[in-house]
């Protein structure tokens, strides 16, 4: 049976996407301070190997190769991050231009050869000397957002069009502040409640000084890494296990960001924690600022149940601890659905995918989406002549990329796709174990070598038509049922 080609709308932006830390290296170069994931990742026992992000992918030294690489992928749109500690040291006083003249660099070579730049300030690398002066749960934290947001608006805004305040800040608030497996790796629920909220607001500032500074018409967003949240059954207490995720994981952000509001649950469920007096009078007002677009992140889904039950607790994903990312929500247990898993042990499931493409279209009527993180490691590894095959990501993205285009003929507002990531790079406290890359990196001599996703992807870059997936390895054939006599009568 043929299936028609599924086709996408024609503005469609395809992208890659990366993050400073995760690809730059050159991390005491150019006057650049040390950020909270230096100082994480040279801790011993905090990352896979001690893998650090000194080196990298060497990005930094790269830029005009890497941004050739995505001009031969034939993309049309890249998503990258501007390193804090690179273009402001220390987090406060004036920009240095050392730092700032490589991101316009970058810019200029993206806009040469016709590759939309989608800047990202914040991808998780806080300067240290601002967490030393308490990071995140510190109010003061979002307002030092604020001026390095005007500082980059004044560098980048003549030639950057679209802006996107912060990624995943609830990687920032739970996994930073909250499970401690994240830099700056504490471990005190209460700090990652007030760091979720500071995050907000550092978002809310920070879109007013983009506005203020931008442009007309400059686009602004956030990235959200919202969970699709499933309940294990539909008992009562499971589904309450899956609202107070979906309080921790989502509404924390979405709520004040689209509605002005924090969830009246979520106070409730951490009323033992905190009365949240950190958040005041005017916060609200500011971090519901009209946005754009909403970027949103998706790997896999999660699925909870009431811990009652004997299932073992599991951090949904991320490493191993004895501290749990979810203040208030001790009772809840999460669980590895059946079926196939990337190399980070999590599901493959597009209609997740879907489904968080179709909730957001409720949730935040006439205002555009764009999944702005997608992707799968696998342990892609050369072949004798040096070439790389990685079906199962072909096959994961065709997946993905289905859901999305049922989500849109379903009517969801989809305006672009970034996969992540371009290069095999630093999986933070995984170091460079987890390959997420369409090309791949030689760690020992920086080479880079597209893998046959990248093949692909180029592909449905150049025709905005899904190309169809390898098929899977053929089963063995099961054995011939033996013949069965015929039955009197038949
Ligand atoms: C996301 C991060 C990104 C990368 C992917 C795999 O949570 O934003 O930097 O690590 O996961």
């Amino acid at each position: 049976m043929s299936v028609p080609p599924l086709t996408f709308p024609p503005a469609f932006l395809w992208g890659t996407a990366t993050a400073a830390y995760q690809i730059e290296g050159a991390v005491r170069e150019g006057g650049r301070t040390p950020s909270i994931w230096d100082t994480f990742s040279h801790t011993p026992g905090r990352t896979e190997n001690g893998d650090t992000g000194d080196i990298a992918t060497d990005h930094f030294h790269r830029r005009a190769e890497d941004v050739a690489l995505m001009a031969d992928l034939g993309v049309n749109a890249y998503r990258f991050s501007v390193s804090w500690p690179r273009v402001q040291p220390t987090g406060r006083g004036p920009a240095i231009e050392r730092g700032l003249d490589f991101y316009r660099a970058l810019v200029d070579d993206l806009l040469d050869h016709g590759i939309r730049p989608v800047l990202t300030l914040y991808h998780w690398d806080l300067p240290q000397e601002l967490e030393s002066a308490g990071g995140w749960p510190e109010r003061d934290t979002a307002h030092r957002f604020a001026d390095y947001a005007r500082i980059v608006a004044g560098a980048l805004g003549d030639r950057v069009d679209m802006w996107t305040t912060l990624n995943e800040p609830w990687c920032s608030a739970f996994l930073g502040y909250g499970s401690g497996v994240h830099a700056p790796g504490r471990t005190d629920p209460v700090a990652a409640l007030r760091a979720a909220h500071h995050l907000n607001l550092a978002h809310g500032l920070g879109a007013q000084a983009l506005r203020a500074q931008l442009p007309a018409r400059a686009q602004l967003s956030i990235s959200l890494n919202p969970s699709v949240v499933r309940a294990r059954s539909q008992a009562p207490q499971d589904l309450d296990a899956r609202r107070r995720i979906d309080a921790l994981a989502n509404r924390v952000f979405t709520g004040p960001l689209l509605k002005g509001a924090y969830p009246q649950d979520l106070f409730a469920d951490t009323a033992a924690l905190t009365d949240w007096s950190f958040v005041h009078g005017d916060d609200l007002a500011v971090i519901k600022h009209p946005l754009d677009s909403l970027g949103l992140n998706y790997y896999a889904p999660t699925v909870v149940s009431d811990a009652t039950d004997s299932h073992p607790r599991r951090t949904d994903g991320h490493r191993a601890t004895d501290h749990s990312p979810w203040p208030g929500a001790d009772s809840v247990s999460f669980h590895q659905p059946p079926g196939d898993r990337t190399e980070m042990g999590w599901s493959v499931d597009p209609s997740g995918l879907y489904d968080l493409l179709l909730h957001y279209t409720r949730e935040a009527p006439g205002l555009p989406l764009m999944i702005t993180e997608n992707g799968a490691a696998y342990d892609d590894k050369p072949a004798a002549d040096g070439s790389v095959h990685d079906p199962d990501r072909i096959r994961y993205l065709h997946g993905h990329l289905s859901a999305v285009h049922r989500a849109i003929a379903d009517g969801a507002d989809v305006s672009g796709y970034f996969l992540w990531s371009l290069l095999d790079n630093f999986e933070w406290s995984f170091g460079y174990g987890k390959r997420f890359g369409a090309v791949y990196v030689d760690y020992e001599t920086r080479t880079r070598t597209p893998k046959s996703s990248a093949h692909w992807y180029a592909e449905l870059a150049r025709t905005g038509v899904l190309p169809q997936a390898p098929e899977l390895p053929e089963l063995p054939q099961a054995p011939e049922p033996p013949e069965l006599p015929e039955l009197p009568g038949a």
